[in-house]
């Protein structure tokens, strides 16, 4: 009998995640599959900061959840599908779980969009995945130009160490801002960004004073609250563009800060402000990301991941994300492969 685990949600969160917001349980899954289906085991699972966002603002269908939802790389145990023969690696939406049976739709499957050659299967949950498809296409709506001043801030995370690289790869003077000071020198170092702060001990005015002082032309935007609030009012150039691609430091403010208006900036500087929602980018992934690959491959673009040992971890992983545990793309080995 093949027992599976999953991790599940029984409430809403209080504050950032923590690991105790989850509950591990177990559940028998039939022995044997009927015709079309697949048994599947996770090896890698991704955390990914948008689940500690309050179940409200998800809607349909997390809104109402038990079992987390999630990406995972698995591969195939047994399968009654020919299209999926055993020992097929595979991406699904199969949330937190070690093992789960697929028809192939439900939950969809998905090969890995791009030859993996020597490379671990979990680049496809990180740099080679939905947060490299976030970077790729949320840079590519502020038409970012050579010569031009680029500010990330989650630098050393998974968007944005490939955004800065991607911009870097374009010819921009690229800034960025990380949590501590090994971050601040991974992206200096091996990413060669031109300017990184540790936002933890400047202040984003001196920080700018000295690598910026005419402000800035892009703003790839991770983090939200002060952060964005300053940028926008005080520090992009006329006709600045900025991504908005994430808030991790209010989505669980008990009390959410309030900022005064900056419209006047906006429309005076004919700013352009975007959102990106990588599930609107889907059709561009697999030509998107085959191109990173081979830029991984030759040496040209650099990642780094956080893998936690033992599906057990799944909890800490996530809460590490609001704490700036991870290094990189924070993902979790359970089990091994091949
Ligand atoms: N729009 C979309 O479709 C989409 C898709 C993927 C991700 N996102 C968003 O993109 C952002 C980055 O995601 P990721 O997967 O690349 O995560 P990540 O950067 O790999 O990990 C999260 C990092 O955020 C930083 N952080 C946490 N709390 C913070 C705070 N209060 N202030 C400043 N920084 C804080 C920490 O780094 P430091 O040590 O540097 O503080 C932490 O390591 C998130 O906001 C996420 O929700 C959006």
């Amino acid at each position: 009998m093949v027992v599976t685990k999953h991790w599940t949600k029984p409430g809403d969160f209080k504050g950032n995640p923590t690991e105790n917001d989850f509950k591990l349980v177990e559940e028998n899954l039939p022995d044997d599959l009927i015709d079309g289906e697949i048994l599947c085991e996770a090896v890698y699972l991704t955390v990914d900061p948008y689940m500690g966002i309050p179940g409200e603002h998800l809607g349909k269908p997390f809104g109402k959840y038990k079992t987390m939802f999630g990406e995972a790389v698995s591969k195939v145990l047994k399968s009654k599908n020919g299209k999926y023969p055993v020992g097929t690696l595979v991406l699904a939406p199969s949330g937190w779980r070690t093992h789960f049976i697929s028809n192939g739709d439900q939950p969809p499957l998905r090969p890995i969009p791009f030859d993996l050659g020597q490379l671990s299967p979990s680049l496809a949950l990180g740099p080679l995945g939905m947060p490299a498809l976030t970077a790729y296409s949320g840079l590519r709506m502020c038409e970012p130009k050579a010569g031009e001043i680029c500010v990330v801030n989650g630098a050393a995370g998974a968007v944005g160490s490939i955004v800065g690289q991607l911009a870097k790869a374009k010819g921009l003077t690229v800034i960025g801002f990380a949590g501590t000071d090994e971050k601040v020198s991974w992206c200096k170092n091996d990413l060669k960004f031109d300017y990184v702060y540790n936002y933890k001990k400047i202040t984003l005015e001196d920080a700018l004073k000295e690598s910026a002082p005419n402000g800035v032309d892009v703003f790839y935007d991770n983090v939200g609250g002060d952060f964005h609030h300053e940028m926008i009012s005080k520090h992009m150039r006329i006709r600045g563009r900025t991504c908005i691609c994430g808030s991790i430091s209010n989505y669980n403010n008990k009390e959410p800060k309030t900022y005064p208006q900056n419209n006047l900036t906006i429309f005076l500087k004919e700013l352009k402000i975007y959102g990106v929602l990588v599930t609107m980018h889907k059709s561009e992934g697999p030509n998107a990301l085959s191109e990173l690959a081979e830029c991984i491959k030759k040496g040209e673009l650099r990642y780094k991941e956080e893998v936690y040992d033992g599906f057990d971890q799944m909890p800490k992983a996530l809460a590490g994300l609001f704490k700036g545990d991870n290094f990189g793309k924070a993902i979790v080995k359970a089990s091994n492969y091949p």
